[in-house]
């Protein structure tokens, strides 16, 4: 028998799955650990950052954000630029949507959700009928293993654990169309796009690879499944053929030291979970190993009254609670405030990471390069739209590895956003007055720019790279350079590093 502290170690270690030794990919869905973050709200949903100085985070609302009930028309900034530059190319992540649990609560009946996708039901989309009807079709695309035999839709009436709902399907066809708007006169994707203009990849999990198919047809409806090929990724930390960094799993595992630590401080909570397994009946690890909140944020997304259990002679019975819910909540965002601080898990993220970021910069500079002035296009073009469908697991460290560490954790269907643009051809010589050498005009290349979005939200300046970039003066846009070099090497100035194999390998001091 372990002891109760060695147990909940154990618990964080094998639940996180984080070290991608074994292709599992299971989120610890809303947990410290796996959260960045934000410290909260205030009062504006709509912020991605929030208002500096505003009152205490109130964990309910907050968590309302985290559910994204699709009920309201939402702003994009996808897009958006100086008129004149050209957008050259576009990489999305995003979170999976709306799921069913991963983790029941002991003794109490699990949440009734219908999972099959119906127009009957709320919420619904104009685009969910001939979704479903066009996923029919999928065995015409090209899955590399194992996806082929994961279903292409929910389709469960009483939903299994893990499973998207129809509210995840319909966030993220919302999201396809909202790109599809947003970048609609940029021409981005020409109407013949090539299979290697898209690039499309997911983990094996049922809920990402729908989510991500959810959101490609909102972005091209009823698009050429025979021009299609969905990629595997079997780490969640998208990671590729990268993923070894024994230094990584060190700033984990201290990380959730950290977090074990920090939690047992917080004598609110004790008692909290100590009351909610005494209404439950069941030993007070065992609803914690239960990761109760998980559950109870369904039941607060689906407008599902929080479970109880029959009166029983123990002095069991009763119904859990809204007051227990917001103090496990308020407990995650003190969690994220102290993460924050003691920074373990941004040294973790930027290793975790660089593999991802490395793929994104290496993209852009290919389509840059092909966008040169008198290039010959390489046949079947450039990826100049990429998705990448992940889990929480995966979002959280981007926002920490890119600077972003007061965004708001990643709700239900969030995504981030990195476009390339480029500014128009100058024509030198015309400017320069100077005899002899203005006669002949010569054009300049266009330069060019990233912007980096969350949840439609511009937080380019608020990166690490390019944070400190003056955006008033003769450039709007932050320059594509920044990041490069950020990504090949400033970032590892966190780990006192200057390269990924030096920071991984480097013996433990
Ligand atoms: C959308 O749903 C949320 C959560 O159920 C609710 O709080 C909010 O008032 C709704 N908004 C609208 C515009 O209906
Ligand atoms: C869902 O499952 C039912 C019963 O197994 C089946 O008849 C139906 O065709 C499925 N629907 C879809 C869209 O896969
Ligand atoms: C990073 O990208 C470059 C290509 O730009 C590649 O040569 C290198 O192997 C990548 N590094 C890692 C660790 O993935
Ligand atoms: C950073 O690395 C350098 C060289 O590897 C080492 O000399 C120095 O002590 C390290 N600094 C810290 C704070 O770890």
């Amino acid at each position: 028998m372990v002891s109760t502290v060695a147990a909940h170690l154990l618990f964080f270690l094998i639940s996180v799955n984080l070290i991608p030794t074994t292709p599992i990919v299971e989120e610890r869905p809303f947990q410290a650990a796996d959260r960045v973050v934000a410290a909260a709200l205030g009062k504006s949903r709509k912020r991605v950052f929030p208002v500096p100085h505003s009152e205490e985070p109130n964990p309910i609302s907050e968590a309302y954000g985290y559910c994204n009930t699709p009920n309201r028309t939402e702003q994009a900034w996808e897009g958006h630029s100086p008129a004149d530059y050209k957008l050259l190319s576009v990489q999305v992540m995003i979170r999976h949507g709306d799921r069913y649990p991963l983790y029941s609560i002991p003794k109490t009946k699990r949440p009734s959700i219908d999972c099959t996708l119906s127009t009957s039901r709320k919420p619904s989309h104009p685009l969910l009928n001939s979704f479903i009807s066009h996923m029919g079709q999928g065995s015409r695309g090209h899955w590399e293993s194992p996806l082929s035999s994961v279903p292409r839709l929910p389709n469960h009436s009483a939903c299994e654990m893990g499973e998207l709902t129809q509210t995840g399907v319909v966030q993220h066809l919302r999201n396809g169309q909202l790109l599809h708007h947003a970048y609609k006169r940029h021409n981005l994707l020409p109407s013949d796009w090539s299979p290697r203009q898209l690039w499309v990849e997911t983990t094996g999990k049922s809920r990402t690879l729908q989510s991500g198919l959810a959101f490609l047809y909102g972005f091209i409806p009823d698009f050429d499944w025979t021009r299609l090929t969905v990629r595997h990724q079997w780490s969640t930390l998208f990671c590729g053929s990268a993923c070894d960094c024994p230094a990584r799993n060190r700033y984990l595992e201290e990380e959730q030291r950290r977090q074990y630590r920090f939690r047992v401080t917080d004598t609110e909570l004790e008692k909290t979970y100590v009351d909610m397994a005494r209404t439950l009946g069941v030993l007070t690890r065992q609803l914690r190993a239960a990761n109760p909140i998980d559950s109870l944020l369904c039941h607060l997304c689906h407008d599902l009254s929080f479970p109880c259990v029959p009166m029983g002679d123990t002095g069991s019975g009763g119904c859990l609670t809204m007051a227990q819910f917001a103090v496990i909540r308020r407990q995650q965002l003190d969690d994220e405030v102290d993460r924050r601080r003691m920074g373990l898990y941004r040294k973790y993220a930027i290793l975790a990471m660089y593999p991802y970021l490395n793929r994104t910069a290496t993209k852009m500079e290919r389509v840059a390069k092909a966008s040169e002035a008198g290039r010959q296009p390489r046949a079947g073009g450039e990826e100049v739209f990429t998705l990448a469908s992940a889990h929480d697991v995966t979002v959280a460290p981007l926002l920490s590895a890119l600077g972003l560490e007061e965004a708001r954790f990643p709700r239900f269907a969030a995504r981030i956003v990195f476009e390339l643009w480029k500014s128009p051809p100058v024509t030198q010589g015309q400017a320069k007055k100077k005899a002899g050498k203005g006669e002949k005009s010569k054009t300049k290349d266009g330069e060019l720019f990233i912007r980096v979005l969350y949840n439609g939200e511009d937080v380019t300046f608020h990166t690490t790279f390019c944070r400190s970039h003056d955006r008033h003066t003769s450039q709007p846009l932050c320059p594509l350079k920044n990041f490069l070099s950020f990504v090949r090497k400033d970032m590892f100035s966190v780990v006192n590093a200057t390269s990924y194999k030096e920071a991984c390998y480097r013996r433990p001091g």
